[in-house]
């Protein structure tokens, strides 16, 4: 299951979003907004985060305006790796080098189409493991040493 979340700068991608994973079969949970009104990105930045960590949801994918305070407020919650691409490059390297679990976007900052690539791209990708995986385990380690 993907967490599906945005503000109002992203509702319109997250639509779409929502339309591809239908399309491509994929379970998904749409955790809001479910209209246009002004709302503030750390709340559902933060329920898509929670859903992830704590393993209701298996990945998830956020969108506010640039991208940017989703990805600061997702990545508070520990556990998350909440990743910012731009470009089919960034969102490869997301998944085989960062194992993002969390996909983050621009909505105005990408075309539906490319927004859509992006997720498709990210979807694809898989992880590489090995000298990556030593990476994101010190990454854990300073979550553990907050504690
Ligand atoms: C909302 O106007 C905007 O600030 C928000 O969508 C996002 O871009 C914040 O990083």
């Amino acid at each position: 299951m993907i967490a599906v979340g945005s503000d109002h700068g992203g509702l319109e991608l997250k639509q779409a979003i929502c339309n591809l994973l239908q399309q491509r079969g994929l379970g998904y949970a749409d955790l809001g907004p479910a209209d246009e009104s002004s709302v503030d990105y750390p709340d559902f930045g933060v329920k898509v985060a929670k859903a992830v960590a704590s393993g209701d949801c298996e990945t998830g994918i956020l969108i506010c305006g640039t991208g940017i305070g989703m990805s600061i407020a997702a990545n508070k919650v520990d556990g998350i790796r909440a990743a910012l691409v731009h470009d089919p490059f960034t969102a490869q390297m997301a998944k085989e080098h960062n194992n993002a679990n969390v996909l983050v976007l621009g909505g105005r900052v990408l075309s539906i189409e490319l927004g859509c690539e992006l997720v498709e791209v990210w979807l694809d990708s898989t992880f590489e493991s090995g000298r990556h995986q030593k990476r994101l385990d010190k990454i854990h380690q300073i979550e553990a040493d907050r504690k």
